[in-house]
Order: structure tokens, then C-alpha cells, then sequence
């Protein structure tokens, strides 16, 4: 999926807030160190290994998934291929921030198994608070053979 691509999927996941990020946004992520990005035609997750070596964290920057291929499963698969590449990657453990407003998407990162690691009051544009979710991956399938 091409910079220009993710930067309309994601506007049109998330709609005017937060602000959409641009095609120059993401091109300029998926050039950094350690940003992975698992796709599907109508939704991708993007991710970032913090520090490549056994032991180290990963990142979920972004999941969005189109609006009319919703409550598929497409949002959980995409998060169990980020969650799996970041074990690949050598991340024990991996972290996300949502807003506390974001019903749908708390409800699955529940039902995946994130927990609550923090709070950041009013850190969103519209005053919401960021919980701060964390995942342990040492039971995370990499998808690869032993
Ligand atoms: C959050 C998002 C990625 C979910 O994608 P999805 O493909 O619909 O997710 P799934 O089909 O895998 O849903 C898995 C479970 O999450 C929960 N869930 C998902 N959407 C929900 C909703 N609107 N209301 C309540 N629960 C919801 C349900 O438990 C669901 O299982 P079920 O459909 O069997 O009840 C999607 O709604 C989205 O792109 N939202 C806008 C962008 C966003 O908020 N991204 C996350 C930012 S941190």
C-alpha cells in the first residue's frame, strides 16, 4: 500500500479527528527504523519495533479499518499481524495509546488481551484522555517455524 493510499484509508477511518495524517507523514514513517506495516485491502496496521534485540519494546502507531468492512474480524486480524511481527522483531512486550472516547476500538484491544499501563489526561486534540495499553508478546504466535 502506497503513502498516498494509507494516508486516504486512514482519513477515511477516522474521519476529521484526529487530524488525518498525510501522505508525507507516512511516507516519512515507513522510511524510519524499525516501522512495519501489515496491510489488507481495506485496513492496515502500522507498527515500530523501539529497539531491535531481544527483550525490547514495540509500538502500535496506527490500525484503522475501512468503515464498511467493519466488525469482520479484520481489526483483530490486523493487530494479531502487528503483535506477531513485533515478537518476530524481538519486542517482549508492545504498547498503544486510545483514546478513552474510542469505544470500538477499547472493545477490541480488550478482547485481544491489552491491558491498562497508563493515562494521559487530555492528550487528544478534543480533550480526551490517552489510556495507555500494554501487551505482553511472549505468547504471541511469530508465525514462523521453530
Ligand atoms: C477500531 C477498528 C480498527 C476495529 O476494526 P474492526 O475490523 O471492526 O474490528 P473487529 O471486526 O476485529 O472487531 C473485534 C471486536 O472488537 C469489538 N468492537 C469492534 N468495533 C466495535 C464497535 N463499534 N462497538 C463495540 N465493539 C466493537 C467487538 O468486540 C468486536 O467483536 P465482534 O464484532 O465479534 O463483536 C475500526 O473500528 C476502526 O478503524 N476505527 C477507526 C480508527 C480507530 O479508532 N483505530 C484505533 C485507534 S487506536
Amino acid at each position: 500500500m502506497t503513502p498516498a493510499a494509507l494516508a486516504a484509508l486512514h482519513a477515511e477511518a477516522f474521519g476529521a479527528a484526529p487530524r488525518p495524517w498525510t501522505e508525507g507523514e507516512f511516507a516519512s514513517l515507513l522510511a524510519a527504523p524499525g516501522v512495519f506495516l501489515r496491510a489488507v485491502p481495506d485496513g492496515f496496521a502500522l507498527g515500530r519495533a523501539l529497539a531491535p534485540a531481544p527483550g525490547g519494546e514495540a509500538e502500535l502507531l496506527t490500525l484503522a479499518v475501512r468503515p464498511r468492512a467493519r466488525r469482520r474480524g479484520a481489526g483483530t486480524a490486523l493487530l494479531r499481524a502487528f503483535e506477531g511481527e513485533a515478537r518476530a522483531r524481538g519486542a517482549a512486550e508492545a504498547f498503544l495509546e486510545v483514546s478513552a472516547r474510542n469505544g470500538p476500538a477499547r472493545a477490541l484491544y480488550s478482547r485481544a488481551g491489552w491491558t491498562a499501563a497508563g493515562r494521559r489526561p487530555g492528550y487528544y486534540a478534543d480533550g480526551s484522555d490517552a489510556l495507555v495499553l500494554r501487551r505482553g508478546l511472549d505468547a504471541v504466535s511469530t508465525g514462523l517455524s521453530p
